[in-house]
């Protein structure tokens, strides 16, 4: 194996375990917050209580404020699992996106970048991205929040509208992906936590924490909340080329990010806090509609007809067909791929004889004349007179001769 995909490998399995181990204690205590029972004789400083069963016995939790001076000796945080989820998140897009002169991050057909341009205009989105969103919300989150939101919003698209027009499909994708846990990281490290410590400073010494602390914890904390089901559509959209190659790909990432963070909405929504819940159908519909946006995004916007930029006058016969796709299409499409990304060809299709060229035809049509998401990268450097020309001879009949 190479050193690279070994890299890889250790990157990536390390992110995935951090990953869950981050999501889920997060998911854990959103779930408890919005579960914890308040109707018991309760102390003073309780916010609440409940009861859990698991792995064999009962789990009393309560959530309190502490009486000065009362701080256990051993507090457990919980940031080391955001920490790792991040640093080797940061490894892998060195490993894959960076290293290998950042063939994967840029694409020629979107945009003509040195690698050291597109490593630059990558890091230096993320600072930036980071520098903006905390600025808006130091600035705007007490006062005027709904501002902020949609500020933030409206940036984050810009944002990736903005990586859509410079880096690969795929590179664009994860690039937001990224942006997104750094400032969720960011969050956590640079809000969340020491609003923790100014909280146990405050407990130590007897007074009161600072409420803005407090406030901004509260808020980043539901930042974070929203932005965990995108952030995952994003670490899996590089298996779905049909997303990240469509020429609206921009598009599609938003609007799945959309529907993906309206469903964790009314997951948040269904409870009602002290263990009430809604009626079942009115959050599960309003959830199942979110998930519905999330499918018309990539159903539909993915396959958005957009035809060859030029138009051919001339016939095309079997013989010219054969030509650009054996150019164009069996280096990946063939028994025996020659491209070294794909040692066998793609969702098994393959183009070795004009009969399986013949029978490929609608598809063909739709991922290279249509939506034009073959070519893979267009890696092979068709033209547009090629695609026009594919269609050409499919709409004629598709004959062989
Ligand atoms: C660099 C490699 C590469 C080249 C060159 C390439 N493809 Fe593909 N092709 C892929 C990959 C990868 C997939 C799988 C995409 C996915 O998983 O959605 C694929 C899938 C397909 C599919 C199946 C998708 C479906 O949903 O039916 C068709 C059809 C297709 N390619 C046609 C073509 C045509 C036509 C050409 C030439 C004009 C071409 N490909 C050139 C890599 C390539």
């Amino acid at each position: 194996m190479p050193l690279n995909e070994l890299l890889n490998v250790i990157f990536r399995w390390a992110h995935v375990i951090a990953g869950i181990m981050w999501i889920g204690n997060s998911m854990l205590f959103n779930w408890l917050d919005r579960n914890l029972e308040k109707d018991q004789a309760l102390s003073r400083l309780s916010q609440g209580k409940l009861y859990m069963v698991h792995s064999g016995a009962f789990y009393d939790v309560e959530k309190k404020l502490l009486e000065p001076g009362q701080m256990p000796d051993r507090m457990h945080w919980f940031k080391w699992q955001n920490g790792f989820t991040w640093l080797t998140g940061i490894s892998l897009l060195v490993v894959v996106y960076y290293m290998n002169g950042a063939g994967a991050l840029r694409d020629p057909h979107v945009a003509n970048l040195d690698a050291s341009v597109a490593c630059t205009l990558s890091v230096a989105s993320l600072f930036c991205g980071w520098l903006a969103y905390d600025a808006l919300w130091r600035i705007f989150g007490e006062a005027n929040p709904r501002l902020a939101n949609v500020l933030s919003i409206a940036l984050l698209f810009g944002a990736i509208w903005g990586f859509a027009q410079a880096f690969s499909g795929p590179g664009a994708y994860m690039q937001t992906g990224v942006l997104i846990g750094t400032i969720m990281t960011g969050n956590v490290w640079l809000c969340i936590m020491p609003s923790q410590k100014s909280l146990i400073a405050a407990t130590l010494s007897g007074k009161e924490q600072d409420p803005v602390l407090s406030l901004r914890a509260k808020q980043r904390s539901i930042h974070n909340n929203y932005l965990t089901f995108p952030l995952l559509f994003i670490m899996i959209s590089n298996h779905f080329p049909s997303a990240t190659g469509a020429p609206l790909n921009w598009l599609v990432l938003i609007v799945v990010m959309v529907g993906g963070a309206g469903v964790r909405h009314f997951m948040n929504w269904r409870y009602l806090g002290g263990g009430r819940q809604r009626p079942k159908a009115a959050w599960l519909a309003p959830a199942f509609a979110m998930g519905g946006v999330v499918v018309i995004g990539l159903l539909v916007l993915t396959n958005l007809r957009t035809g060859p930029k030029v138009k051919v006058d001339h016939p095309v016969d079997y013989a010219r067909m054969e030509e650009i796709v054996s150019a164009r299409c069996v280096p990946c499409h063939s028994t025996h791929p020659t491209d070294k990304q794909f040692p066998v060809a793609p969702k098994n299709v393959v183009f070795d004889s004009p009969d399986a060229i013949r029978a490929m035809a609608p598809r063909i049509r739709a991922m290279a004349v249509d939506s034009q998401q073959m070519p893979f990268l267009n890696r092979t450097n068709i033209t547009d007179v090629e695609r026009a020309e594919m269609g050409v001879w499919i709409d004629s009949g598709a004959l062989l001769k």
